[in-house]
C-alpha cells in the first residue's frame, strides 16, 4: 500500500475562540469534539504513534498511525500509514515492550472541515492551545492544490511565523521534560549496578536518543586501573549499538553532593549531543542541577569545525 499524504501547519494560538470564529466564519463545518490519547514508541524509522480517540458516546476507536514528516516551522508534507487496532491495550503493551515508549500525548481537539483542509484546535495537556492544518492529498495530487489551501487558511486565522512550530507535540513535551523522570530512573538503576570495587564511587549515566530511546550505562573498572570506564562511556556505547545516533537529553547520576561528568566526558558527549543539550545532575532522589553540555564545556574541540 503507498502511503497517503498530507500538507500540515501547527502554530501556537493564544485566543482559541478567535480561531474558531474565524475558522466558522470562513466556511468551516464544526465537527465537534474528540478526546485523543496518542502514545508515541521509538521508532528508528520516522515516527510510530498509536492513537485512541473518544468522541461523545461513540465507542473508543484506537489506530497505529505510522509517518514520516521533515521537522520545519512551514507547511509541510506528511506520509502516514493507518491501520486500525482492535485492541489497543495489548498492541501498547507489545510495542513498549520491543521499541519502548516515548512520551504520551493527550488532547482535546475541535474539529472543523473547510473543503478538503482539517482544522484542529487543540487543548493539549501540558501544552495549552494549538491551531493546526491538515490538507489531505489525493494519490495523484502534486500538493500544489494543497499548500495554496493551508496557505489560504494560515491568512485567514491569523497564524504568523512567530507562531509556527517545527516539530510536533511529542517533541515539544520531551524538550519541556517529560522524559526527564524515566530517565533518572534509569540512570539509578545504571548506579546501582555499577562495577567499582576500587573506587567505590558508582555512577550511572542515561541519555535520550533522537528517536526517543532511552539508553544507560554504569562504570565499569578493572584491575588494571587504566583500563576502567567511566558511566558516560557505557551509556554512549549502549545508545550506538540500539541504532541511536545522537544523545538529546543526559541524566548523571552519583551520590556525592554535586556529581559532574569528569572532561573527558564532556568531550565524549559533545561528540553525539548539542551545545544546548541539557545535562540533570542527580543525586539518587533525583535531579538537583540542569546544565547545559556548553555550560560543562565551553569551547569544545570539533574536527568538523577545526579542519574547515
Ligand atoms: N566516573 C564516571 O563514571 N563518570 C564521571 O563522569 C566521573 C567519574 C567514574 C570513573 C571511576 O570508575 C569512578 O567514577 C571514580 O573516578
Amino acid at each position: 500500500m503507498t502511503a497517503l499524504r498530507n500538507v500540515e501547519l501547527k502554530a501556537r494560538d493564544p485566543e482559541p475562540e478567535r480561531t474558531l470564529h474565524a475558522a466558522l466564519a470562513a466556511g468551516a463545518q464544526d465537527q465537534g469534539v474528540l478526546h485523543q490519547r496518542d502514545t508515541y514508541f521509538a521508532a528508528r524509522e520516522g515516527r510510530l504513534k498509536l492513537r485512541e480517540e473518544r468522541a461523545g458516546d461513540a465507542a473508543p476507536h484506537a489506530q497505529l498511525i505510522a509517518y514520516a514528516r521533515p521537522d520545519q516551522a512551514t507547511a509541510r508534507t506528511s506520509a502516514y500509514h493507518l491501520v486500525d487496532v482492535p485492541d489497543p491495550a495489548a498492541l501498547t503493551a507489545a510495542l513498549d515492550a520491543s521499541l519502548g515508549t516515548v512520551v504520551v500525548v493527550d488532547k482535546t481537539r475541535r474539529l472543523l472541515l473547510r473543503d478538503n483542509v482539517r482544522i484542529h484546535l487543540d487543548a493539549v495537556d501540558g501544552l495549552g492551545s494549538w491551531v493546526e492544518l491538515e490538507a489531505v492529498a489525493p494519490p495523484e495530487s502534486d500538493l500544489a492544490a494543497e499548500h495554496a489551501e493551508v496557505a489560504a487558511l494560515r491568512a485567514t486565522l491569523g497564524m504568523s511565523d512567530d507562531r509556527v512550530v517545527a516539530t510536533g507535540y511529542a517533541a515539544l513535551l520531551l524538550e519541556a521534560g517529560a522524559a526527564t523522570p524515566r530517565l533518572v530512573d534509569l540512570a539509578r538503576g545504571a548506579m546501582q549496578r555499577a562495577y567499582a570495587p576500587y573506587s567505590h564511587f558508582n555512577v550511572g549515566v542515561a541519555l535520550r536518543d533522537e528517536a526517543g530511546g532511552l539508553h544507560a550505562g554504569a562504570n565499569v573498572e578493572n584491575g588494571a586501573y587504566p583500563q576502567g570506564q567511566c558511566a558516560e562511556a557505557s551509556a554512549i556505547g549502549a545508545l550506538i549499538a540500539a541504532g541511536g545516533s545522537a544523545i538529546r537529553e543526559v541524566a548523571v547520576m552519583a551520590d556525592t553532593e554535586l556529581i559532574v561528568p569528569c572532561g573527558g566526558c564532556r568531550q565524549r558527549l559533545a561528540e553525539f549531543a548539542g551545545p544546548q543539550t541539557p545535562v540533570h545532575l542527580c543525586g539518587p532522589e533525583g535531579v538537583r542541577r540542569t546544565v547545559a553540555l556548553a555550560q560543562l564545556l565551553p569551547l569544545a574541540f570539533d574536527l568538523a569545525e577545526a579542519t574547515a
